[in-house]
C-alpha cells in the first residue's frame, strides 16, 4: 500500500474474478502494441476487426437521411423495448424467414446485438449453468456466459468437416446443467454457413434435452456464391428460440449500434423467463434512439449489400484474393469462406510449431505491422489458428499477405518441398 496526500493509503483496485474468463483479443494486447506502433508513426494494416466504416464501406444513405430527419423525435427515452416501427419492420423480417407466430412483443431493440447478447445471458443464466458455446467462437459469447456467473461449455467446431459443428460433441458436452447452445450462423471466425440438415440435427437435441437456441445471425446477408442462410427459428414451432442481429455488418452500420433479439417458439413454456428478459429491458431504459429509425429504413427496400457479395462485387472480391494469396503460402490452408468478412486458416505445425500463438502474431505485427488475431483469441485451443478479415481494398489486402508470406517464410522450420 502506498500513503496518499491526505494520510489515508492508496490500495491498488482489481478488476472483478469475473473477467477471469473473458477474451477480447480482437480489442486486446496486440491493438495495444498496434496503437502504440501507430502513435509513433508507423502505419499498420488492421486485419483484426469486422467494423466495415474504416474500410470505406459506407452506411446506404438513406439509412443516414433517416437518421437526421429523425433525430428531433430521439431525445426521448423510447418505449424499453424499442419504437413501435423498427420492431414492426423486424416482425415484419421474421415473416419473410418463415418464423411464425413472432409478435411485437417478442421483439427487444438494443444497443446492437451484443447488448442483446449479454442481457440475454443475464436472464437466463443461474452461477454453474452451462451454455454450450461453439469453438471457435465469437469471443463475446463466452465473455457473456461467463460474466453472467453461469459456464461456457465450448463444443467442437470440425476444420475436416469445412468448420462445421460436431453434433456428437455437443450430445456429450450436455448436462443436467445444461440450459442451451448458442449458434453462430453464419460464423465468425470461420465464414461458414452451416446446412439445413445440421441445423435441424441442433434443433432436435434442443428438443430433446429442452433447452433454449441462441442464434447468432449477424451476417445472416453476407452471402457469397449464392448460398442460401436458414434463419434456425424458422425450422421448429417447439424450441423456445432467441435470435440476435442488427444493422452493423449487413448494412454497415457499427457505429450506428442498433440491434434486435426476437424471441420465438413455445413462449408459454418460458413466462418467468421472459419476464426477467423484461426487468433487464426496463433497466435499460431502451436503446439509442436515432439508430432504431435506421432499422425500419435499412429493412425495406433496396438491399445494396447483395452488389457488393455479388461476383464482381467489392467484398466478392476481397474474399477472392484473400483466399487465393492465403492458400497459396506454403502450409497454411483453410476452409473457403461463404459468408461474413472472415477466414480462419492453419498453420501446419510440422513448418510453423507455435508454443504461445499471442505471442507469435505479436511478432507478426512487429515486423510486418499487419494486425492479425491469433485462433486462442476464439477460444480455439490449439496455437495453429488466426483470423483474417478481408475488409481492406484488394491492394492493401494484397501487400498484407505478402508481408505475411514473409514472415512465414523466415520463421518455415522444414524446407517446401
Ligand atoms: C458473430 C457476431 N455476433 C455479434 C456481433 C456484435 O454485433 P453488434 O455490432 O450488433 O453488437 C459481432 C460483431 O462482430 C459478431 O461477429
Amino acid at each position: 500500500m502506498t500513503p496518499n496526500p491526505f494520510g489515508g493509503t492508496l490500495k491498488s483496485i482489481q478488476k472483478s474474478a469475473k473477467l477471469a474468463n473473458v477474451l477480447y483479443d480482437v480489442r486486446g494486447p496486440i491493438v495495444d502494441a498496434a496503437k502504440q506502433m501507430e502513435d509513433e508513426g508507423q502505419k499498420i494494416i488492421r486485419l483484426n476487426i469486422g467494423n466495415l466504416a474504416p474500410f470505406g464501406f459506407d452506411a446506404p444513405e438513406e439509412i443516414q437521411q433517416d437518421m437526421i430527419r429523425n433525430l428531433p423525435n430521439s431525445a426521448g427515452y423510447s418505449d424499453s423495448k424499442g419504437i413501435f416501427g423498427a420492431r414492426k419492420a423486424v416482425m415484419h423480417y421474421t415473416q419473410e424467414q418463415g418464423v411464425v407466430g413472432v409478435t411485437l412483443e417478442d421483439i427487444y431493440l438494443g444497443n446492437g446485438a451484443s447488448e442483446l447478447i449479454v442481457m440475454a445471458a443475464n436472464a437466463l443464466l443461474d452461477n454453474g449453468d452451462e451454455l454450450l458455446v461453439p469453438s471457435p467462437d465469437y469471443p463475446l459469447w463466452t465473455a457473456a456466459t461467463s460474466l453472467s456467473g453461469g459456464t461456457p461449455v465450448h463444443y467442437r467446431c470440425d476444420e475436416n468437416n469445412g468448420w462445421q459443428p460436431d453434433l456428437a460433441d455437443m450430445r456429450a458436452r450436455i448436462t443436467p446443467r445444461t440450459k442451451g447452445i448458442v449458434v453462430i450462423n453464419p460464423n465468425n471466425p470461420t465464414g461458414v454457413l452451416y446446412s439445413d440438415e445440421l441445423l435441424k440435427g441442433i434443433v432436435d437435441l434442443a428438443r430433446e434435452f429442452g433447452l433454449v437456441l441462441l442464434a447468432d445471425e449477424v451476417y445472416d446477408k453476407v452471402l457469397y456464391e449464392g448460398v442460401k442462410h436458414t434463419a434456425i427459428a424458422s425450422l421448429s414451432t417447439d424450441v423456445l428460440t432467441l435470435t440476435f442481429n442488427s444493422l452493423s455488418k449487413a448494412y454497415r452500420s457499427c457505429g450506428y449500434r442498433a440491434g434486435w433479439m426476437i424471441l420465438s417458439g413455445p413462449k408459454h413454456i418460458a413466462k418467468d423467463f421472459i419476464e426477467g428478459l423484461n426487468m433487464l429491458a426496463n433497466l435499460k431504459l431502451g436503446s439509442n434512439v436515432p439508430g432504431q429509425w435506421a432499422i425500419q429504413t435499412a429493412l425495406g427496400g433496396y438491399q445494396s449489400i447483395n452488389d457488393l457479395v455479388k461476383e464482381g462485387g467489392r467484398l466478392r472480391r476481397q474474399r477472392d484474393l484473400a483466399y487465393e494469396l492465403i492458400t497459396a503460402i506454403p502450409g497454411v490452408t483453410c476452409v473457403k469462406p461463404q459468408a461474413a468478412l472472415y477466414m480462419f486458416p492453419r498453420l501446419d505445425p510440422e513448418m510453423y510449431p507455435i508454443a504461445d500463438d499471442r505471442q507469435f502474431f505479436m511478432e507478426v505485427l512487429r515486423e510486418t505491422r499487419v494486425m492479425l488475431v491469433q485462433g486462442t483469441g476464439f477460444n480455439y485451443p490449439d496455437h495453429q489458428h488466426f483470423r483474417i478479415v478481408f475488409l481492406p481494398h484488394e491492394d492493401d489486402l494484397r501487400e498484407a499477405i505478402e508481408r505475411i508470406a514473409r514472415f512465414l517464410e523466415s520463421r518455415r522450420k522444414r524446407p517446401v518441398s
